[in-house]
């Protein structure tokens, strides 16, 4: 290793560890043995007009990003990988290595001691199968991708490290019964619900780290305890946002045709900022299905802040005049602040307060503090 790039590593540590990231000095020395470089011979980095523009090796930045604690996207629209010779690109990431911060948060939830068989979601770069290889043991790591092309990149960048984990290509939904059961399960990518066969394949008293998709965000991340079929756990106290599985993007009403409607207007109880509340926004995320939302200035007006819903109801708020206009079946800003009410009603518990447990059927049940104060069944859509 050249100084330099132990100088690069030495500050990623350090970044990291002032953040409260690496306070499990085996999970630091991982961090710090793990080169990320070989995982990321090139990535996109994301301009401010929001297109793409491929870095590698030879960018003089190249480095440092890499050693950052930043996401770094490896590949757009399920097809696209970085290419300098490529000049900018416009895409939606479809495969990155996560913000090792995350990455780190969610690996110590796993409170590993060793040996434990693991499987993870969503192989990626390979670079967190690698952190778990090196912290378990190749043999006992299975990483499954559903992308061809990338489960092959990561092989061979895992390879080249030595004793390398099996990385298998399949829908990650369905798991990977075949090297099971495992005594953990991490997903670095996002699930509407915890897919059955994810129980079935962790022994009774192995944990499952993952995270959930909600189109209004709120960083859904839970470490459930899996006995007997079914799994509960609180969600963690930090938010951290994942790509969802290639299977759950839904398309919103367009912000055309909402522009040519006109729904009921009146004034606001709350402001949009709620929506972004480190621990009403799970609540929110959690509750309010299917709408996404889009922070919007029209020409010459105030800042608006848009719900969209696939059946086409949509809301928009104005938070400098206070006033919300609606359209459609759902009353969507009426959704978010009667959710918002209630939360503040249960006393403005803290997101690690909540938890969920994934029944033997396949439903979720939210509750605070404990599994029998059920605040609500999850209907996902
Ligand atoms: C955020 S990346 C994972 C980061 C990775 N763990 C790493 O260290 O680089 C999410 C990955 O999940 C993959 N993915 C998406 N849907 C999937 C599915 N249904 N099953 C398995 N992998 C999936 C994507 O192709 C992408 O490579």
């Amino acid at each position: 290793m050249t100084e330099e790039l132990s100088d690069y590593i030495a500050q990623f540590l350090a970044g990291l560890e002032a953040d409260g990231h690496l306070s499990d000095p085996l999970w630091k020395q991982a961090f710090g043995a793990v080169p990320r470089h070989v995982f990321l011979p090139s990535f996109f980095l994301s301009l401010p007009d929001g297109r793409w523009q491929a870095i590698d090796t030879t960018h003089p930045a190249y480095w440092r990003m890499v050693y950052s604690n930043t996401t770094l996207t490896t590949q757009l629209d399920g097809a696209v990988g970085p290419d300098p010779d490529d000049g900018t690109l416009s895409g939606t990431p479809t495969s990155s290595s996560t913000q090792p911060g995350l990455m780190a948060l969610m690996l110590d939830a796993l409170r590993l001691s060793g040996g434990e068989l693991v499987l993870e979601i969503g192989t990626g770069t390979g670079y967190n199968a690698a952190l778990l290889a090196h912290r378990v043991g190749a043999p006992n790591v299975t990483s499954v991708e559903v992308d061809p092309g990338v489960a092959k990149l990561a092989r061979q960048r895992l390879s080249s490290l030595g004793d390398w984990p099996s990385v298998v290509t399949t829908d990650g939904g369905r798991g990977w019964r075949d090297n099971g059961p495992y005594d953990r399960l991490i997903a670095t990518v996002s699930v509407p619900t915890v897919p059955p066969a994810w129980l079935e394949q962790v022994r009774d008293g192995g944990v499952i780290v993952a995270s959930l998709w909600r189109d209004l965000g709120g960083g859904p991340l839970v470490r459930l305890e899996v006995n007997g079929g079914s799994a509960q756990g609180f969600f963690l106290s930090e938010a951290g946002s994942f790509m969802p599985v290639r299977t759950c993007l839904q398309v919103p009403t367009p912000l055309s045709t909402a522009l040519t409607q006109t729904g009921s207007r009146r004034q606001t109880r709350h402001s949009s900022t709620v929506l972004h509340h480190p621990d009403a926004g799970l609540w929110l995320a959690l509750r309010v299905q299917s709408a996404n939302w889009l922070g919007f200035t029209p020409d010459g007006g105030n800042e608006q802040m848009w719900l969209f819903a696939p059946d086409g109801s949509w809301a928009v708020v104005d938070d400098t005049a206070g006033q919300v206009e609606q359209f459609g079946p759902r009353e969507l800003w009426d959704e978010v602040e009667a959710v918002y009410d209630r939360w503040r009603e249960m006393g403005t518990p803290t997101r690690d307060r909540l938890g969920l447990t994934v029944t033997n059927a396949g439903g979720h049940r939210i509750w605070l503090d404990s599994p029998d104060a059920v605040v609500w069944n999850e209907i996902v859509a």
